[in-house]
This record gives C-alpha cells, structure tokens and sequence, in this order.
C-alpha cells in the first residue's frame, strides 16, 4: 500500500506569495544599517526619506490591491492615504512632497507595524485567491514588486545624498580596509562597430514577464551604423577631463549645461573630494581625488565606472571626448550582442534620447496609468541598471528616466560615435 503523501501545490498565485515575502524583505535589509533618524531625513525636495519609502511602498498595495479585492480588508489608518500617495491625482490630495523629512509621526515602529498589517493582509489574499481573483490581481501584484524594487534603489541613492550633506561623511555599509590596496588603470577603450538597420525596440507581454507600460509597443526604429563604447567611461578618463580644462570650457557644453556649471559651480562629478576639501583633510593625510559612496569616502579608482554625473556632464565628457551619447535604439539594439553582454553596469548610462512616448503607447488602464506616461516631458533616458538595482530587476528594455541635471544617481555613460 502506498502512503498518501501531502502534494505540495506550486501555484502561480504561492509563486507570487514567495516573490511578494522576498521583495519585502529586502527593503528592510537595505533599512537594517539606517538608524531611526538616518530614515527620517530628506536632504532635498527629490529625495525621500527611507521611512516614507517602506510606507509608500506598503501604501501601493494597500491601495491597488487589498483596498479593491480584498473583501473585509481593514485599512491600517485612514490617514496614511494622504500621507504616503506620490503623485496620484485621481487618489486625491497628498502631502507636499517637499516635506515629507518633517513625517517624524508616523515613528518608524508604526510604519513597521504598517508593514506587517499588509505583509499579513496580502498573505492570506494570496492564499486564498481563487482561479479569477488571482487572474486579476496578478498584474498589480507584479507592479507592485516591480514598483518597490524601484524604490529600493532609491532608497539608497537618497540615503547616500543625506550622508553626503552630513560633515561626518558616514559610511552607509563600511567596508573592510584593505591589505594591499592594488591602483588598475581603466583598461583601454575599444570600439564596436554596429551596421545598423531596422532594430526591433521595447517589450511585449506575456513573452517578457514583466514590462513597464513606457516599453511598450514593441516597435521597429532605423539606426545609422554606429559605434559603441566596449566600457563605460571611468574615474580615470574622468579626473583627465577635469584635468584639460573640462568644467571651465564654455564650447564643451550644452547652454543649459554650461548656465548649470556657473550657477552651481560644478567641479567635478557630485561627491568627489578634491585635495583641498576641508572635508578630507579632517579625515586623512593622502591626496589626489577621492569619491564618496555607499562605503564611505575613497581614494578615486581609476578604473571604476564615473558616477553621480548629469546628462549635462555626460554630453561635455563625450563632445571632448570627440564622440557622443548613444541614442536609447542604439543601446537596446547592441544589447547581448557580441562583446557586450554585461550591458548593465555599476552605473545607469545616460543617453541622448528624450523620455517620449513610443508609437502608440497607451498608459496602463486604471489608476496606475499615472505611474509612467504623463512623466513623459522635459526628461533623458537612462539605460541599463547600477550597483543600487535590486537582483533581476533591470532589462534590456527597461527605460529609467531623470531631468538632465540630476546628479544624485547612480549614472555615468558609454560612448558612441557615428560610422
Ligand atoms: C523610474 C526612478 C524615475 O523615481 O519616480 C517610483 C520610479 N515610479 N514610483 C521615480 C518610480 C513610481 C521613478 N523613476
Ligand atoms: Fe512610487
């Protein structure tokens, strides 16, 4: 006689249970090193404090998922709906997004606590959720993955831009001294060389598991033969513009760029320390350039992807460079071709391309058709991914999207030249 042995189910709605405990996870892991008033600041109006990331986040499946389609589902409190909606008009009023660091109520217990009521909610939905229910909660479920993963990038290029305003200069996650601290030279620049033609761009459901609403419809764009960086550009190639003059050569820059430069006196790529940097002398008797970055500050490498750059810096690096920025069709169509399959990088590469609509975009229906498409105005793709992007989140159609004088990212730049 045979024993009856339980048969463990592999549903796709217990698969989404262990994505959803996986990805919320996460999040915390990157809080663990924070203290309590490390997640409540906000260095600036771009940047959010953790805290109003972990809440946000839980407030995006409490309002596309369990608020709709869990019957009987208590909301945590009525008031964290205006505090922690972004930018949804069709939600209602929020708080200014300005002052989201003042949010010391809720404390940060309470936002765990919020956590957890959903984490609990959206557990038992999934365990319960019929053939229907699950068919019709599984694209939310996914966006609101997808839509915390993005947030925890952000998580820490906006914890690493509030340390930087800090005099200490704290290290996020220090990291081990070294014993032998061995300089490399950024390995020579190659080119290669792309015929060009019709290439097929962006992403298609169901094929490709999961695609924002900006990647689609997948669509056929004409490149011109062109030529691709096999590297980004480095620290190195960097501190060799700044050395020739880069940031004082009017004829390098973009007008926007240059005004941006005046007015802010730009330097140097945000979070270098020159040798002069009060800042550094405090700390340390070596000199040349060092970078601050989630490890704290650093002798510059000179082999590293250059980082925390604007577009602005990205097109002044490549016009003296005596190349040029690839368009967004170049990038994605070189994508796991011959010598470059590591495409994503330590850094998001800006490219020339304006964040537009593709031919026949439509917006997602419902209420998260405000999530990508009315962004769409006076914005720069990114392409690629950073060492801040979580584990299987990136792709080559994944557009990333920031105004031309952003620096507090993880962004830097390959370049291209004409055929
Ligand atoms: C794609 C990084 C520009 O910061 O607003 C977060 C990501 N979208 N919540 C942003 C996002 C909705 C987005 N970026
Ligand atoms: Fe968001």
């Amino acid at each position: 006689m045979h024993a009856t042995r339980p048969t463990l189910q592999i549903t796709p709605a217990w698969q989404g249970q262990q994505h959803y405990l996986a990805v919320r996870t996460y999040s915390l892991a990157l809080a663990a090193p924070l203290s309590a008033e490390d997640q409540c600041v906000q260095s600036m109006p771009d940047a959010s404090p953790t805290k109003w990331h972990l809440a946000h986040t839980t407030w995006f499946f409490e309002t596309m998922i369990l608020r709709p389609h869990a019957s009987g589902y208590r909301v945590f409190d009525p008031s964290f709906h205006y505090l922690f909606n972004s930018y949804y008009e069709a939600l209602g009023p929020r708080h200014p997004r300005p002052q989201r660091g003042l949010l010391t109520r809720p404390a940060l217990d309470e936002v765990l606590a919020y956590r957890r009521h959903v984490d609990d909610a959206m557990q038992q939905l999934l365990e319960s959720a019929d053939a229907a229910l699950w068919s019709s909660i599984a694209p939310l479920l996914s966006l609101g993955l997808q839509h915390e993963q993005q947030h925890q990038e952000l998580i820490l290029t906006d914890i690493l831009h509030a340390l930087w305003c800090n005099p200490l200069l704290p290290a996020y996650q220090p990291e081990p001294e070294p014993l032998v601290c061995l300089v490399a030279q950024p390995k020579p620049l190659r080119w290669l060389a792309f015929e060009g033609g019709l290439a097929d761009i962006g992403g298609q459901l169901p094929d490709d598991g999961f695609v924002f609403d900006n990647e689609t419809p997948r669509h056929t764009a004409l490149l011109h033969p062109y030529a691709l960086a096999d590297r980004l550009v480095s620290c190195g190639d960097f501190e060799s513009f700044i050395a020739d003059g880069g940031y004082h050569r009017a004829e390098l820059w973009l007008s926007e760029g240059w005004a941006r430069v005046q007015q802010e006196n730009w330097q140097a790529p945000a979070y270098w320390l020159s040798s002069g940097d009060p800042r550094l002398a405090a700390r340390t008797r070596h000199t040349g350039w060092h970078v601050f970055g989630l490890q704290g500050v650093k002798p510059l490498r000179p082999e590293e992807p250059v980082s925390q750059l604007s577009f602005y810096e990205a097109c002044a690096y490549a016009e003296w460079a005596g190349a040029r920025l690839p368009t967004e069709f170049e990038w994605e169509a070189a994508c796991g071709t011959a010598g470059l399959t590591g495409m994503c990088d330590q850094v998001w590469q800006w490219t020339r391309s304006s964040y537009d609509p593709y031919p026949g975009f439509k917006p997602q229906p419902g209420v998260a058709s405000e999530y990508n498409g009315k962004f769409m105005v006076g914005q720069l793709v990114l392409r690629g991914g950073s060492v801040a992007t979580p584990p299987g989140h990136t792709r080559p159609s994944y557009r990333n999207f920031f105004p031309p004088a952003t620096r507090w990212q993880f962004s830097g730049l390959r370049l291209a030249k004409d055929l």
